[in-house]
């Protein structure tokens, strides 16, 4: 790859001003009007925000699935401007892991399977599968097709794919939008543990109240701006 290699920085994330807008025939919808936030290692930003709201569209500004028509974007310390195509695909193989709305799994792997592929896509040998699968209470999914699980179990096998890569920053959009409350007070500590442990950094579009305040911060997408979520203004 072509990138310098970095001294250790604590921003994974650094934005400013990023626009972006969606065409639709001769209809332009502007999702995102100048959006300005930063994300540092070791910790979890939420972000919440109505539907339609550009949650979605954020975070693939940050992976690089797309790309903002104005703005500054550093991630790792480098330009998004500076970023060719394969400089994005290596983040997204070793080092950005996104969860995204749905369809995380590849259908023709079993979850074991997709475990290992996407531990190996980092390459990584060793990877924890069988002990995320045991922590997020899906062990007995492991020999199972993504089409033989529930919502809830396909998003927490998503998870397990996601941790397996050991990623610096996690993209997350709506994670236990699938699980029941239970189920999701039992996810979230892996979020936290692996943020901690690891000095993970973490995005997380949440509608779950209890999962956002976890999070360090807590962001409020709205009409096309970013801004600290003001609990007092928006009960
Ligand atoms: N590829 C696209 N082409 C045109 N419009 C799009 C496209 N993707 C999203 N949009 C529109 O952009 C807006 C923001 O969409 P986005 O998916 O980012 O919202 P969201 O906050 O994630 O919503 P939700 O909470 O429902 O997942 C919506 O009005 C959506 O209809
Ligand atoms: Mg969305």
């Amino acid at each position: 790859m072509s990138l310098p290699r970095r001294p250790m920085n604590d921003a994974l994330i650094q934005a400013r001003k990023l626009s972006k807008s969606y065409h639709n025939g001769r209809e332009q919808i502007c999702v995102l009007r100048g959006v300005s936030f930063a994300l540092r290692r070791g910790e979890a930003v939420a972000v919440i925000g109505p539907s339609g709201s550009g949650k979605s569209t954020l975070l693939n500004l940050l992976n690089g699935l797309l790309a903002p028509d104005s703005g500054e974007l550093r991630v790792f310390g480098n330009p998004h401007t500076a970023l060719t195509e394969g400089d994005w695909a290596e983040f997204r193989r070793t080092r950005i892991a996104t969860l995204f709305q749905d369809g995380n799994l590849i259908p023709t792997l079993t979850v074991a399977r997709n475990i290992a592929f996407r531990a190996g896509l980092a390459g990584l040998q060793q990877h924890a599968g069988e002990a995320l699968l045991q922590q997020l209470g899906i062990a007995d999914t492991a020999q199972r097709y993504p089409d033989q699980l529930s919502g809830g179990q396909q998003q927490r096998a998503a998870l397990a794919c996601a941790f397996a890569m050991q990623p610096q920053l996690i993209l997350a959009d709506e994670p236990t939008g699938s699980l029941d409350y239970a189920t999701a007070q039992r996810v979230a500590p892996l979020f936290f543990d692996a943020i901690r442990e690891r000095a993970v950094g973490a995005l997380i579009v949440t509608h779950n109240p209890e999962l956002a305040e976890r999070c360090d911060r807590i962001l409020e997408l709205r009409e096309g701006d970013l801004r600290p979520w003001d609990s007092a203004v928006s009960s």
